[in-house]
């Protein structure tokens, strides 16, 4: 059977920009100002430099932030002079409206609309690559690919850091977890996967990564998962 066909089968499906988009349409008509509020950002941040603080780990040069949605994290890092920063985003509203936020801050990213499944950079572009809560809203063979492409981007030795949800639901929006795939399921839809620590290390090894060290980013809210923040080399 062709790969499509087999994807198509899938089941649950993904729908990743049905997913995300509305709200990308909320933030654009002022109904909320981010998709990660400043103090969510601050955390990513100090989530990052933990794993930048980190022996080998690199200093310097062009880094990637996995579904860097409307630019919340993506501006900060812009702003950091040693590195050239890259977003890709599947919703091309994001992309807009990061590129707004850029723009009045006064600071510089590629910005592209595409899929972390099939990334547009050639071999070995980045030094860094950062989930900044991306991989959790990839599901089913998606989640091998995107890792895939991420370590195909990365030059040898490079580094990833993965930030991202983990442990059953804290909180189901409506849907249903199914623990078999563990994904969120609402309306046919795989929404969120909810791995756990072993099954995202063993997921980041099958792809040929090194973990380097790995933690928990305990829940900020009661409706919140864990973040489990794990530090990867290529
Ligand atoms: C939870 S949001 C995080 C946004 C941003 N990184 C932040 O922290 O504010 C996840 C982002 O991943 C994007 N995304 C989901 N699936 C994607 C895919 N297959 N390819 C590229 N981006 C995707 C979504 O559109 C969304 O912007």
């Amino acid at each position: 059977m062709p790969a499509d066909d087999a994807k198509d089968q899938e089941s649950p499906r993904a729908d990743y920009t049905g997913v995300h988009e509305p709200q990308y349409r909320r933030i654009a008509a002022g109904e909320q100002p981010g998709w990660s509020s400043p103090e969510e950002v601050a955390g990513m941040l100090a989530q990052i430099d933990w794993a930048l603080g980190l022996p080998g780990a690199p200093s310097a040069g062009r880094l990637l932030e996995l579904g860097s949605g409307d630019g919340c994290l993506t501006e900060r890092l812009a702003a950091r002079p040693d590195w050239r920063v890259s977003g890709i985003d599947i919703v091309p509203l994001a992309i807009e409206l990061a590129q707004k936020r850029l723009d009045a801050a006064g600071v510089r990213a590629e910005l592209a609309a595409g899929e972390v499944t099939a990334l547009p950079w050639p071999d070995h572009t980045f030094d860094l690559v950062v989930d900044s809560h991306c991989l959790h809203c990839i599901v089913n063979a998606d989640r091998a690919a995107c890792l895939g492409e991420v370590r195909r981007v990365l030059r040898p030795g490079g580094l990833l850091i993965v930030i991202t949800m983990c442990g059953d639901p804290a909180y189901r929006q409506g849907g249903e977890f199914d623990p078999a795939t563990r994904n969120l399921v609402r309306g046919g839809i795989a929404g969120r996967h909810f791995g756990t620590v072993e099954s995202i290390l063993s997921e980041l090894a099958a792809a040929g990564f090194a973990v380097k060290q790995h933690r928990i980013w305990p829940a900020r809210h009661e409706l919140e998962n864990d973040d489990l923040v794990a530090v990867a080399v290529a």
